[in-house]
């Protein structure tokens, strides 16, 4: 959708529906034309109507906080979408502050506007094409028309590259192999100060990174190692996020029952999460360098598949007993922390759909926040609240520490206990990431919202590209923070 800011009062411009949020049920405002029908409608918390006279859309909204914001953007588009209205018109609404309240408007437009139908024979064109952004507040208060402009381009920025991530997870597996994943990054190199570099199994080889290799063996496509990277002329700090790429999760030999294999397509969700935070801080131009390392391959059964019972030897030397294949993911991912670690990161954040232990643990909605430096964990928290992304601190332990020994190996891939495994799964990661920047490091395992089933609010069923907003949050706390 194209999204234009005006300095015109709502009533000035020409569209062909107005979109008005009723704050807290108050139908007294002045932009509210037509009291009485709603309160003969019995308008009420919840409610949504578009009176087909006036073509006004009104959204019930409990307040102007901005997650509230967002979803009252996406019921009013769900409303729109229904209809022939090729452009519509909003004024806008201010909490705090007047940046991150537009920005949300945005977003709950942009991300409820997502649509995949690649595979669909029979294509839904977007009717809605443009919307009105008005300077007038809801309640007078004064908005410069600069910030109107950044946080109207910002939050499209960010919705679009949430919802790149949602294309890249929403292909089926045969249609998103390791070497379409590479050539998905080469697309962002085309960015301002965006260089991508891919790997293949020689490099990995040479690198010694026997633990992701091993996962790649039955897999009929190659492996790859991917590394982009945004490096602007002011960058103050250096973060590197690192993905799973799993294109498809079988579970390899200790396959996984059908209903579980069933969106496993999803596994590759944390590269997609790096691709749109790449994507977005390109965009957004943020003064930071930006890294964005993913380790993609398939887990598949054959005759060549690593077993249970296998040692293998990671990148930095560890070795691991593998007692089940299906932990895979940790095994891409040490390899390809223990390679982001060369690069000497202020920061380094991995991002995975690593445990099913996590869903269980949070919810389908809300993603784990694990690591060592539980200050770090809280400060992620606070910065994810605030994009509207759910997220937790999962905190671990010592008695948790003592469960991945291994009789035959420095480490074993699963816990010997079948509860935490969300924490655990960390534990395992922390053993491949080095002292020193081991209080710089966090997990995000976003097995639960990565992938949805029952539709919520501005996302749709499928892919919800978790990960790009509450990273980029995140990023911008650290634009000012002493280290
Ligand atoms: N990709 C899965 C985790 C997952 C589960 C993601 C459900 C999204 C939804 C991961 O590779 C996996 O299979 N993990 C195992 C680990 C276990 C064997 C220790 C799991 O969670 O069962
Ligand atoms: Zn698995
Ligand atoms: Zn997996």
């Amino acid at each position: 959708m194209r999204y234009i800011s005006t300095k015109k009062s709502l009533h000035e411009i020409n569209a062909e529906a107005t979109i008005i949020f009723v704050v807290k049920q108050n139908l007294k405002h002045h932009w509210i034309e037509d009291k009485k029908t709603l309160k003969n409608l019995d308008f009420k918390d919840g409610s949504v109507v578009l009176l087909p006279e006036s073509m006004n859309v009104y959204v019930a909204c409990e307040s102007v906080e901005s997650e509230e914001l967002r979803l009252a953007a996406a019921r009013a588009y769900e409303k729109l979408k229904q209809t022939n209205c090729k452009s519509a018109k909003i004024g806008i609404y201010i909490d705090k502050c007047p940046y991150a309240s537009i920005k949300a408007l945005i977003e709950g437009f942009e991300l409820s506007s997502y649509n995949f139908d690649r595979f669909k024979s029979k294509k839904t064109p977007q009717k809605l094409k443009t919307l009105y952004v008005s300077l007038e507040e809801v309640n007078k208060k004064g908005v410069d028309f600069q910030t109107l402009k950044q946080a109207v381009k910002d939050g499209k920025i960010l919705a679009d590259s949430t919802n790149l991530a949602k294309d890249v997870i929403n292909t089926p597996p045969e249609d998103f192999t390791p070497i379409h994943m590479a050539n998905e990054a080469m697309k962002l190199a085309k960015l301002e100060n965006v260089t991508c570099k891919v790997y293949d199994e020689k490099f990995l080889k040479k690198e010694k990174m026997n633990s992701f290799l091993a996962v790649n063996r039955a897999s009929v496509y190659p492996p790859r190692l991917i590394h982009l990277t945004y490096k602007p002329k002011d960058a103050k700090k250096r973060v590197i996020f690192v993905g799973k790429g799993l294109t498809y999760d079988s579970g390899g030999l200790s396959l996984k029952p059908s209903q579980a294999m069933v969106s496993m397509k999803a596994d590759k969700s944390g590269a997609a999460a790096v691709l749109g935070i790449i994507d977005a801080v390109a965009k957004l131009k943020l003064p930071l360098e930006v890294h964005g390392i993913i380790g993609s391959t398939e887990n598949m059964i054959g005759g060549d598949a690593y077993k249970p019972d296998d040692v293998l030897k990671s990148r930095n030397g560890i070795t691991i007993e593998v007692k089940n294949t299906d932990a895979e993911g940790r095994l891409v991912l040490c390899d390809c922390l223990d390679y982001a670690q060369d690069f000497k990161p202020d920061y380094m954040v991995d991002l995975a759909t690593l445990t099913g232990a996590c869903v269980v643990a949070l919810g389908e909605y809300t993603s784990g926040i694990l690591g060592v430096n539980e200050q770090l964990q809280k400060e992620f928290y606070e910065a994810s609240k605030r994009s509207g992304e759910l997220t937790t601190p999962l905190y671990s332990n010592r008695y948790l520490e003592k469960s991945l020994k291994s009789n035959v190996a420095d480490i074993c891939n699963i816990s010997n206990s079948r509860y935490g495994g969300a924490i655990t799964a960390g534990i395992f990661l922390s053993r491949f990431v080095k002292d020193k920047y081991k209080d710089s490091w966090l997990h995000l395992d976003i097995a639960g919202p990565a992938f949805i089933d029952k539709p919520w609010g501005y996302a749709q069923s499928g892919a919800s590209g978790a990960g790009v907003r509450m990273c980029i949050s995140w990023l911008r706390t650290l634009m000012t923070k002493e280290k």
